[in-house]
C-alpha cells in the first residue's frame, strides 16, 4: 500500500483528499500545524473510514521539525501539498506573512522530497495565477498575467520553484490548478471550515442563510458579464480530491510526458455570483438577504477553465453539479449549527 503524505490535511481540500485516497487503497499520512485547521475535519475523515489519521502537527516553515517526518517515515512514495495561507484580502494587508509562510514551508518540502528521493510531487495552484485573463476558458496554455494578490503571487511564484526543482530532480511533479473550490461531502461530516469570518463566496453565502452574517455583500453588478456579476467556475471539493488521487495514479504509471505537468480543475462552466445566489435559493428553497455593494479591488472579471486536458489525460470527469455545490454546503452549515447548539447545552449542563 502506497503512502502518501498530505500536507495541510486537517483543511478543506486536505481533508477531502485524505477520504478519496483511503477510499482508492492508498495509506496516508497528514503534517498540520492547525494555525488555520483544527482537528475536527480529520476526525470526520476518521469517522467517515473507521480508519485512525496520524496528523504531525508540525509548522513546514520549520525544517528540522519537517525533516523529521520523513526520516521517521522513509516509505513516503509521494507528496501532496496544500498547506499554506489562502486568504486573498489577507495577503495584501500582509504580504511579508504570505510570502514568508507560503515559500519557506514549499522550499524545506522540496529539500526533504530531494534528500529522500519521493518519486511523487502534487502541488496545490489555483487559477489566480492567470490573474485577468484576455479571453475565456483558459487553458493550460494561456499565458500567466501579474498576480492580482500577494497570495495570487506565491502561486506563480511556487510554480516557478517546482518547475526549477523538477528539471535536477528525479522526482515527477503535478501542478494543479484549482477554480473555485466548494460544496461538502455529502455526509456532512467534513467541509469548509472557516476559522474567521469566510472570504469565499460559498461559506459567506451558506452562514448568511444561516443567520451568522446579517447580509450577504455582492461585489459589484456592474461588470462586463450577462447579469453584471463576476463569472467563476464552481468545482465541488469531492471531485477536486479525487483528481488528487487520479494523479498520483498517472504519475505511478508512468504517463506523464515531462516531470512537471500541468492540470486547470474546473468543470468548464462559468457561473455569476448572482446566478450562484438564486441556484443555492432554489434547491434549498431558502431566501437569502443580499445586497449589490461595490467592486472589491483586486477582484477577476471573468475566469473559467479548459478542462480538456485533465479530463483526457487524467481521466478526470466531475460529477457533481452547482446544485449540489449548495445543497451540500447548505447542509454542512446546518450540522455545524448544529453541533454547536449540542456544544453549548452541555457546557451549560457543566457549568
Ligand atoms: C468569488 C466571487 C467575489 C464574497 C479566491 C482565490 C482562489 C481560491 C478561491 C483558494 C468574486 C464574489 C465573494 C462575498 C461576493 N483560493 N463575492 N461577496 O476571489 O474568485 O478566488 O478564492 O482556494 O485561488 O483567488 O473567490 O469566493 O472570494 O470570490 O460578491 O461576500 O464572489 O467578488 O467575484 P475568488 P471568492
Amino acid at each position: 500500500m502506497k503512502k502518501i503524505l498530505v500536507t495541510g490535511g486537517c483543511g478543506y481540500i486536505g481533508s477531502h483528499t485524505l477520504l478519496d485516497l483511503i477510499g482508492h487503497g492508498y495509506e496516508v499520512i497528514s503534517v498540520d500545524n492547525n494555525s488555520r485547521s483544527n482537528t475536527r475535519l480529520i476526525q470526520g475523515v476518521e469517522k467517515i473510514t473507521g480508519r485512525k489519521i496520524k496528523n504531525y502537527k508540525v509548522d513546514l516553515c520549520d525544517f528540522d521539525d519537517t525533516h523529521a517526518i520523513f526520516a521517521e517515515n522513509d516509505d513516503i512514495a509521494g507528496v501532496i501539498h496544500f498547506a499554506a495561507y489562502k486568504a486573498v484580502g489577507e495577503s495584501v494587508e500582509r504580504p511579508l506573512l504570505y510570502y514568508q509562510n507560503n515559500l519557506a514551508s514549499l522550499i524545506n518540502l522540496l529539500r526533504c522530497i530531494e534528500e529522500y528521493q519521493v518519486p511523487y510531487f502534487v502541488f496545490s495552484s489555483s487559477c489566480t495565477v492567470y490573474g485577468n485573463p484576455d479571453s475565456i476558458p483558459v487553458t493550460e496554455e494561456t499565458p500567466q498575467k501579474p498576480a492580482e494578490s500577494p497570495y495570487g503571487s506565491t502561486k506563480q511564484m511556487g510554480e516557478t520553484i517546482i518547475q526549477a526543482f523538477a528539471q535536477k530532480s528525479s522526482t515527477q511533479c503535478i501542478l494543479l490548478r484549482y477554480f473555485n473550490p466548494a460544496g461538502a461531502h455529502p455526509s456532512a461530516l467534513i467541509g469548509e471550515l472557516p476559522i474567521d469570518r469566510p472570504q469565499n463566496l460559498t461559506p459567506v453565502i451558506t452562514q448568511t442563510a444561516i443567520g451568522k452574517i446579517p447580509q450577504l455583500t455582492v461585489f459589484g453588478n456592474d461588470y462586463p458579464t450577462r447579469d453584471g456579476s463576476c463569472l467563476r467556475d464552481f468545482i465541488h471539493v469531492c471531485d477536486l480530491a479525487h483528481a488528487h488521487t487520479l494523479a498520483i495514479q498517472f504519475l505511478i504509471e508512468k504517463k506523464n510526458k515531462s516531470n512537471c505537468e500541468v492540470f486547470n480543475l474546473g468543470t468548464g462552466d462559468g457561473i455569476t455570483v448572482l446566478e450562484a445566489i438564486r441556484a443555492f435559493e432554489d434547491v434549498n428553497d431558502v431566501k437569502l438577504n443580499y445586497t449589490i455593494g461595490p467592486r472589491r479591488p483586486g477582484d477577476v472579471v471573468a475566469i473559467y477553465a479548459n478542462k480538456d486536458k485533465a479530463e483526457q489525460q487524467l481521466g478526470w470527469k466531475p460529477k457533481f453539479t452547482l446544485r449540489d455545490i449548495m445543497e451540500t454546503a447548505w447542509k454542512w452549515e446546518k450540522q455545524l449549527q448544529e453541533d454547536e447548539t449540542l456544544f453549548t447545552q452541555q457546557n451549560s449542563r457543566l457549568n
